[in-house]
This record gives C-alpha cells, structure tokens and sequence, in this order.
C-alpha cells in the first residue's frame, strides 16, 4: 500500500514519527510531501497536495497533519473523492475506517500525544471498511460535487 504523508509546521515532528513507524511495515510504502522543518507554511497547501495524491491514484491512502489536525483536513476534504477523517482516538480510527471508508487520516500535532497518534495510526492502516448499508452512505458523500 503506497501512503501519502504531508504536514504543517505545527504536525511536522508528529510527521516524523509516523514515517519512522511507516519504515519499519514491509507493505508500505511511504511518500511524503513535506512539509521538511518546524519553519512557518501553510496547512492548505500540504492538504490539498496530500488529497490529490490519493484522489489521482499516485497513493493508496493519505496521512495528514497540523496543529490541530483540523484545517489540514478540510484542505484534503475539498479534493473531490477524499473522505478524511481527524481521529482522536483509536475508536475513531476504527469507525472511520468501518464506516466511512476514510481514505485519509487527519491527526493533531500538537493535541494528540505521540504514542496515542502512532495507536490510531496503525488502526487506521489495519481496519477495514464494513460495506453494506456504509457504501450507500460514502457513495452520496462521492456523489456531491
Ligand atoms: C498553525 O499555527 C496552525 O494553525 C495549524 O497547524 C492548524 O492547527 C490549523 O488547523
């Protein structure tokens, strides 16, 4: 599975981290898009990049990360067949996965402890979607413009 990781400066460190993580699964295989230091961007930039990504086929799914994980996802959420999820907790991920077929992972760097955010990951990663009456639901999420 190819993963697109991108973060601001506010989710660069957490970034690393996961790439560390990302490293050591022999079906993954990592491309990240930045952002490269804890020096000031702009979250949209990296979210929309992380979106198209994944929306153009060049990844399988995405990880995405800011401050609070919040504006790095509604950038990925506006690319059209991205259904991104900020998770929280490691149910969120499991749900987010089942339910909503999220496609990308939104995390909060400087609201998620690092070992909590590495948690949700591998959940995320390892969950998969349950189909059946959800399909109806992602495919009007799909269907909107
Ligand atoms: C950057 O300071 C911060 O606003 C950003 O990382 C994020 O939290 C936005 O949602």
């Amino acid at each position: 599975m190819i993963i697109a990781i991108a973060s601001d400066h506010g989710g660069f460190k957490l970034k690393e981290e996961i790439r560390k993580y990302l490293a050591t699964r022999d079906d993954i295989k990592c491309v990240d898009l930045g952002t490269s230091s804890e020096e000031s961007v702009d979250y949209p930039v990296f979210g929309k990049a992380c979106g198209e990504a994944v929306a153009s086929g060049k990844a399988d799914r995405g990880i995405v990360i800011c401050g609070t994980g919040i504006g790095i996802s509604i950038a990925a959420n506006k690319v059209k067949g991205i259904r991104c999820g900020l998770c929280t907790s490691v149910e969120m991920a499991e749900l987010t996965r089942k339910h909503n077929n999220a496609n990308m992972l939104a995390l909060g760097g400087r609201t998620t402890e690092t070992p909590l955010a590495l948690e949700i990951t591998k959940t995320w990663l390892d969950t998969e979607f349950e189909g059946g009456r959800h399909k109806r639901r992602t495919d009007m999420l799909d269907a909107m413009p």
